[in-house]
């Protein structure tokens, strides 16, 4: 077993209001089974103040989904690190695949936004992953080389301490569909050669989430793989029982 602490991630997407996201820390924050994971909630950025109060001096963290690379300007609809950060985040995803997908986010755009969010001092989740296209193409350790290099251009190690990865086939996500315990362990072990590859020792600390259709079934076994070092989960974060389960299992 790794000494890399296990990081269980709910990323609850356009879901919950303020008041359901209070409830559901509420229901978490009870004492459940012991585990030794880290365990954060990642609400809309409208109930995210509400929720990180709620959870305040509980073992669940609060994140945002996303941010802005500016602190602050004529950026219409966007929010900032900083903001996240005085609303209670302690962590940002960045670069989830529907943000690629539907809203036009690049390698590029994810580096912008990793630097502001290293600059602030909260922890970034940054999600890389493959089409099936892409997979069945034998292009998946091209694509994942990528992703990396260029989510973490122009950092360095020493700016990087605090990075996670979360490792999410877009086949994955939302279809109930998840990868083998095998393909998972693979893609883990190749992003983790990148990193040292790129940033040596960084390696060995940094930890790698799987994401794609997580639930109470099988996060046991995914969680098992020596580069899974946790999970960010979607659908099955938003029940306190199977979001309990998972985190139980870790
Ligand atoms: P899912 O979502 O668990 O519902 O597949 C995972 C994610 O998109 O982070």
């Amino acid at each position: 077993m790794s000494t890399r602490t296990p990081f269980i991630a709910g990323n609850w997407k356009l879901n919950l209001s303020g008041e359901e996201g209070i409830a559901l820390v509420q229901a978490l924050a009870k004492p459940a089974a012991v585990s030794r994971a880290e365990v954060a909630v990642f609400p809309t950025a409208l109930a995210l103040q509400a929720v990180a109060k709620a959870a305040a001096g509980s073992r669940i963290g609060v994140g945002g989904q996303n941010c802005h690379w500016e602190e602050k300007g004529a950026f219409t609809g966007e929010v900032s690190a900083s903001l996240l950060k005085a609303a209670g985040a302690r962590y940002v995803i960045l670069g989830h695949s529907e943000r690629r997908q539907f809203f036009g986010e690049t390698d590029q755009t994810v580096n912008r936004k990793l630097t502001a969010v290293l600059a602030q001092g909260l922890v970034p989740i940054v999600c890389i992953g493959e089409t099936l296209a892409e997979r069945d193409g034998g292009k998946l350790e091209e694509v994942l080389s990528r992703q990396v290099r260029g989510a973490c251009a122009g950092l360095s190690a020493t700016q990087l301490g605090t990075l996670v990865i979360a490792y999410e086939p877009i086949w994955a996500i939302g279809t109930g569909r998840t990868a083998t315990t095998q393909q998972a362990q693979d893609a883990h072990a190749f992003v983790r050669s990148q990193v040292h590859a790129l940033f040596g020792g960084l390696a060995d600390r940094v930890r790698i989430q799987y994401g794609g259709s997580v639930k109470p079934d099988n996060a046991k076994e995914l969680l098992a793989q020596p580069d899974v070092d946790g999970a960010l989960v979607g659908g099955a974060s938003l029940k306190a029982g199977d979001f309990g389960a998972i985190i139980a299992a870790a």
